[in-house]
């Protein structure tokens, strides 16, 4: 071989080394993983919160989702459906973010309150024109809180409201004093004023909500929260409107104009495939692929903005809140493209659990989430048509989910083998983990590849485990769904494939699968 030959095998090495190198690895064989959790070093507590959800009124996730009326032959209590109430129970909703979304910036409060049949009606404009009647209004609002037992997390409207609309709302919610709000309440039937703590000061007021300047809307912001008050003991927790995605710039200008006016700033961050095909339920090992890369990107999100909170709060005080996340897909074929109906698939789980496992990895900083939205609309919980109701993959990781709520986040270094498509790969495995206050360590884990298992090896630092149990969420195919006629194509099993070591557990994650494993 002569110099010139050596110098282009080098140059090929170096240029095509990284792509050659990605499609030799072969997705067929087990992925590998070493996680250590350093179980000694458990300081952050996942707020329960993180597993929040968000109603809007958008399609049928709160008229016929949520709420049918008393008068439904759907069993109901006080017009809230029994079947979803009991379901959701299970999953323990902590928070319940409403009315919006969108909506919040067009909704104005007075509208939905007092006898039914006197409520105006009015045109919901951003989502399918269709007639809201102002059935499901406050009193409503705290009624389905008070059932699933979370707090409220009412997003006001700053877009389209007045100071005064929005400073009287939360006088009628949460004030016991005498005023002419409070009598419209007790009239109403409500002797005594809501426990209400989480309050959004608009949604989107860079989009839907006014399509503002970061600038702007932090003056907006300083005027507006200035009369949301306290009444009483009550400490209402300011949540401003925060960053569209990557926009660093918006978190800049609100942490610097207003950052010690809030307690919390609102990320929002929708995951799709990225490419043309976007169904929920049609699609190939490429749009999954895609669809997973683009979840795992709230990993840099949530890092690059909460490196920015911190140069203005290196405490921590303010709380990144991802109050709107999730997949989003083409719409049901059939239904109102306006009603954002979609189907959810095993492929929805995945993302469900890589993104909580972020979220529980950045405990420190991202104190609530709302996954969008709780039924029928987009990455739903459940899915309702009639009196029917089915459960949804991303429902079962919620419910699986539930034992990181309240405990404490254990610090790991986590090693993985990456899932690779074409030139291009993601970690083939995600993790977080907690000890609960019965001592129970859990560990959360998801094998994203679709065609090998993973061989994961944990070593415990700081704790040993002599139980071991867990459970798992997989399916036949990447595209698996629950309908009303198969609602358990998919469901958590037993999960046997772990045992102990002697340093920590070895478990073998099937294929395409969420894992929870417990060990005390
Ligand atoms: O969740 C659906 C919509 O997405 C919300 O109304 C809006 O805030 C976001 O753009």
């Amino acid at each position: 071989m002569n110099r010139t030959q050596l110098i282009r095998l080098l140059f090929a090495a170096v240029l095509l080394g990284p792509a050659l190198a990605a499609r030799a690895q072969d997705n067929s064989a087990p992925a590998r993983a070493k996680l250590i959790l350093h179980a000694d070093q458990a300081r952050d507590t996942i707020s329960r919160n993180i597993y929040g959800q968000f109603s809007e009124h958008l399609g049928h996730c709160i008229y016929e989702g949520l709420w049918v009326g008393e008068g439904s032959p759907i069993p109901n209590t006080r017009g809230l459906r029994n079947d979803v109430v009991g379901a959701l129970k299970k999953i323990r909703v902590p928070v319940l973010r409403w009315p919006g979304g969108c909506f919040a910036d067009e909704y104005h409060w007075k509208d939905g309150i007092g006898p039914r049949t006197d409520r105006p009606s009015m045109i919901n404009t951003h989502w399918g024109g269709v007639t809201e009647n102002n059935h499901f209004g406050t009193h409503e609002f705290f009624e389905l809180c008070d059932q699933l037992g979370c707090q409220p997390y009412i997003c006001g409207n700053l877009g389209s409201g007045t100071v005064q609309e929005m400073q009287q709302w939360v006088e009628y919610m949460t004030s016991s004093g005498i005023s002419p709000m409070t009598d419209i309440r007790k009239k109403n039937g409500r002797e005594q004023p809501w426990k209400l703590q989480f309050f959004g000061v608009g949604n989107e007021n860079w989009g839907c909500g006014g399509n503002m300047t970061p600038e702007f809307y932090a003056d907006q912001y300083r005027r507006y929260a200035t009369y949301v008050r306290n009444f009483g003991d009550s400490r209402i927790f300011k949540i401003a409107c925060g960053p569209n995605g990557a926009d660093y710039k918006w978190t800049e200008v609100l942490m610097r104009e207003v950052g010690p006016r809030m307690n919390g700033l609102a990320l929002h961050y929708y995951c799709g495939t990225g490419r043309k095909s976007r169904s929920a339920t049609m699609f190939d090992e490429g749009d999954w692929f895609f669809q997973l890369k683009n979840a795992l990107h709230m990993e840099e999100l949530v890092s690059k903005h909460s490196e920015i909170m911190d140069k203005f709060d290196a405490a921590k005080r303010i709380a990144l809140v991802v109050d709107e996340w999730g997949a989003w897909h083409q719409v049901e074929p059939g239904s109102n493209p306006g009603f954002l109906y979609q189907q959810n698939t095993l492929r929805d789980a995945l993302v469900a659990a890589v993104t909580l496992n972020i979220f529980n990895n950045h405990a420190a900083r991202v104190k609530m989430a709302n996954i969008a939205q709780m039924v029928n609309v987009l990455q739903s919980m459940v899915l309702t048509d009639q009196e029917k109701m089915v459960l949804t993959p991303t429902y079962h990781v919620f419910e699986m989910y539930t034992v990181h709520h309240d405990a404490k986040l254990l610090p790991m270094d986590l090693e993985t083998s990456d899932y690779v498509s074409g030139s291009d790969k993601i970690p083939a495995v995600s993790a977080s983990a907690s000890r609960d206050t019965a001592g129970k360590i859990h560990v959360t884990l998801c094998n994203l590849n679709p065609s090998a298992p993973a061989e994961v090896a944990c070593e415990l630092q700081g704790a040993k485990v002599q139980k071991l149990a867990g459970r798992v969420l997989t399916a036949l195919a990447i595209n698996t769904h629950n309908t009303f006629a198969a609602p358990q194509n998919v469901q958590p099993a037993e999960f046997s494939a772990v045992k102990a070591t002697e340093t920590g557990f070895a478990a073998t994650l099937p294929a395409k699968s969420v894992v929870v494993i417990e060990g005390e």
